[in-house]
């Protein structure tokens, strides 16, 4: 069976955590699609020729995760050519056999229009700050709330104003606002909407 599960939103919404879990739940593989842009951002030089020349091992390297990758990911992500130079490799993994969950920007607008089941998880940019505050240690954290939140606002209007696939829901996804859910429930509900498209009765 191909079925695609196409997963988009804003950092921190939660859309990795329901990504996983959905895919969990189903039995579907999954990728981040944010890592294949975070690799090509670290790789540096050329970032049209690290994407053309993107290796699977280049995605396991243990820094993808700082907060150099993301910033270094939103900056190579608006560049057209790196972004076409990664299409087929999702769009592969999409349609494999036995189902696949990809999370991300454009998955339900550009990679996989035509995807089973298409959700839009969202939250607060205040509750997205305050949830990687919390992850970098609170009131230990290295930076303060306010300048995670003016991070999560700058990648957003990267993400958001970019002219080639910029971040917005598919018009025919689900939104799910997690700004005040568990994340048990986002993940509940995510399955959910997944089940209604897989099984429609
Ligand atoms: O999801 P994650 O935070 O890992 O993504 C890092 C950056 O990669 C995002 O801010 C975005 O600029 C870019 N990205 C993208 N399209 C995707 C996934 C990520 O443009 N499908």
């Amino acid at each position: 069976m191909r079925f695609t599960v196409a997963i988009d939103g804003p950092a921190a919404a939660g859309k990795g955590t329901i990504a996983r879990a959905v895919a969990a739940h189903f039995g579907f593989a999954h990728l981040d699609t944010g890592l294949l842009y975070r690799a090509v951002g670290m790789k540096g030089g050329d970032p049209v020729a690290a994407a053309r020349a993107l290796a699977e091992a280049d995605l396991s390297r243990p820094d993808l995760r700082s907060h150099a990758a993301s910033d270094a990911a939103s900056r190579v992500a608006a560049i057209p050519e790196v972004r076409t130079a990664l299409v087929e490799f999702q769009r592969d993994f999409a349609r494999q056999e036995g189902g696949a969950v990809l999370d991300g920007r454009d998955i339900g607008t550009v990679i996989c229009p035509a995807a089973e089941a298409k959700l839009f998880v969202t939250a607060r940019p205040e509750i997205r700050a305050r949830r990687r505050w919390l992850e970098a240690g609170g009131d230990a954290s290295p930076e303060s709330l306010d300048e995670i939140l003016a991070q999560v606002n700058a990648r957003d209007a990267r993400d958001t104003n970019r002219p080639d696939a910029p971040l917005r829901p598919a018009e025919d996804a689900v939104t799910l606002d997690t700004s005040d859910l568990s994340i048990d429930d986002a993940v509940v509900r995510a399955i959910e909407i997944v089940k209604a498209r897989i099984d429609p009765r």
